[in-house]
This record gives C-alpha cells, structure tokens and sequence, in this order.
C-alpha cells in the first residue's frame, strides 16, 4: 500500500496512540521521523513500536515527511508550522491552544499553499457551528467539567493559589473568553480553540471550566445561539487510557484527521504523480 510520510513532534500519550492506531496496518502512512524535546521519549516510542523512523531534529523531520503532527505542547506549534511552511508541507496541530496565540500563522500557511488541520479534539458539534456560521451565530458558550486532577498544574490555578484537592462540591474556577482559557489552561481546553476557530473567534466564544470532585469523566457541553436556532452538544470523554487529563476522543480525533490527510495526499499523488513542489 501506498504510504503517506508522516514526521511526528512530540512522543508523548497522543504519539503513542497514533503509533497504535498505524500498528494496525489500514491506515495509509507511516512515521518516517521523530522530533521531541525529550529525545530519551522519541526514542523509547521508536523502540517500542519498532518504528524504524529516524529520531532527529525538527527541521531535519519536516524535511523527510509528506506532513507533520504536532503533538507536543502550546508552545512548540510556531515552529511546526513555521518548519511546516518551510518544507511546503500540510500539518496537523493537536496543541490548538498554541495557535491561539499566534493568529498570524492561518494567514502565513495560507498565503504558502500550507493547510493547517484542527482535531475536533474531545468535541462533538463543531460540524453544526460550522453550517450555523453561515448565517451567523450570536453567542457561544463551552462548559468543560474535569475531576479536579484532570486540571492539576494549569497556569491559572498555579498563579492564583487555587488548591482544588480539598474540594468537595463542584466549583467554577474560570470563566472568560476563549483566548483567556487558552492561555490559563492549555493543556486543557485546546477544544475551546478549535470551537472558536470554527465559530465565532476567540474573544466571542465563552468558557467556563468547572472542577467536579464527583466527576469521573471530562465532558464538554456547547451551546450556541443563532439565526439558525439554538444548539447544544454535551460530549462525556472517558480518560485516555495513558493520561488522566486527556480524552480519548482526542487521539481517536488525531486519527481520524491523519487517515483523512493521508488519503486527500495520495489521491494528490495520484493525479499529480509527485510530491508537492513548493
Ligand atoms: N486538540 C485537543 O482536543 C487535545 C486534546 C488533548 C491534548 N491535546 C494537546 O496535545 C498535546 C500532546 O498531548 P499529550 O497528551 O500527548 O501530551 P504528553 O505530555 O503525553 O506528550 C507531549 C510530548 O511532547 C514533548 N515536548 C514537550 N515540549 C516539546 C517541544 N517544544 N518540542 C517537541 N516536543 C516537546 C514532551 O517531551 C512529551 O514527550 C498537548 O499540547 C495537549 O494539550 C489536544
């Protein structure tokens, strides 16, 4: 079967679930390289999953691969699409808080030919604020409730001396837009990037984000208002089952987004017979 190259940035939980997912053979590309900061980590995954990819440097990784994924951290997605844009290749960032905070990178990936994939992530909706955008949206809100731990060590708590173990009721600890929750909780609430991307932006979208001390699950509610009606989605995320504060939904998201580059990259290939050309 023909294969899609792919480099990975980042070979943590997310990493190790997309090696799960090709381990199973149906899904047309592989890992041909491997970036993390950590590079013990990228090698562990090398080794475990008998990847045969190259454990490298970021430029050298884009510059071996038909697309990248990002799955690392907020603060490594500039560089990736940066790298992305540079080798002339197609991204997917899982890290969408990251994006958030560098705005310009939709118009610069544009601008080179570059599109940048956004997971639906641990949401369900996103299809439906799509349409409704069409027609506009009044308001938007998301309601993420987490096991407190499932929020342990986010900046925001860290900085305003929030100690949620003692909790024993459910207690709102945010609330404000989305670009807000992205900088106070990153590796939380990417999902309300990618709602704000779809919908009606950053500064528009609302989020509160509750720690549930009886909650053995995250769940995501959206609800949203427009000229199309109203809306509301509550999606309820069992744990991923390497990490506590992840959905799988997320990873199964990842894969799904990485089975549909790789099949809109092969039928490319199978018009133009060749890579892209910058
Ligand atoms: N879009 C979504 O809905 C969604 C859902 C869950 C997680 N995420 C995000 O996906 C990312 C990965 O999640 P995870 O659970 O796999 O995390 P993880 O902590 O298990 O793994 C992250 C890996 O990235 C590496 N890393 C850290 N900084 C790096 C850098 N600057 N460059 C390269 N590698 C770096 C770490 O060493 C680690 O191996 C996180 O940013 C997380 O917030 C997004």
């Amino acid at each position: 079967m023909l294969k899609m190259k792919v480099a990975m940035v980042g070979c943590g939980n997310i990493g190790a679930d997309l090696c799960i997912a090709l381990q199973k053979g149906d899904l047309p590309a592989e890992l041909v390289a491997l970036y993390d900061i950590d590079e013990e980590r990228a090698k562990l995954l090398n080794r475990s999953f008998q990847l045969n990819a190259e454990v490298c440097s970021l430029e050298e990784a884009v510059a071996k691969a038909d697309f990248v994924i990002e799955c690392a951290v907020a603060g490594a997605v500039k560089d990736v699409v940066d790298a992305a844009i540079g080798a002339h290749i197609d991204c997917l960032i899982m890290s969408v808080s990251g994006l958030m905070a560098h705005p310009e990178l939709f118009e610069e990936a544009r601008n080179n030919n570059i599109q940048i994939r956004i997971p639906s992530g641990a949401l369900c909706g996103l299809d439906g604020i799509r349409s409704a955008m069409e027609a506009g949206l009044h308001s938007v809100t998301l309601t993420t409730r987490k096991p407190p731990k499932g929020l342990a060590g986010a900046p925001y708590l860290v900085e305003n001396g929030i100690d949620l173990e003692s909790i024993t009721e459910p207690k709102v600890v945010f609330e404000g837009n989305a670009l807000e929750a992205a900088a106070a909780f990153p590796a939380n609430v990417n999902v309300a990037g990618a709602l704000s991307i779809v919908g009606i932006g950053p500064i528009e979208t609302k989020v509160r984000i509750i720690a549930d001390p009886r909650a053995t699950e995250n769940s995501h509610e959206v609800c949203a208002e427009g000229a199309f009606g109203r809306l509301q989605t509550t999606t309820t995320n069992m744990p991923s089952p390497r990490n506590v504060k992840s959905s799988y939904l997320a990873s199964l998201s990842a894969v799904a987004e990485l089975r549909a580059a790789a099949n809109a990259y092969l039928s490319y290939c199978a018009e133009c017979g060749a890579k892209r050309q910058g």
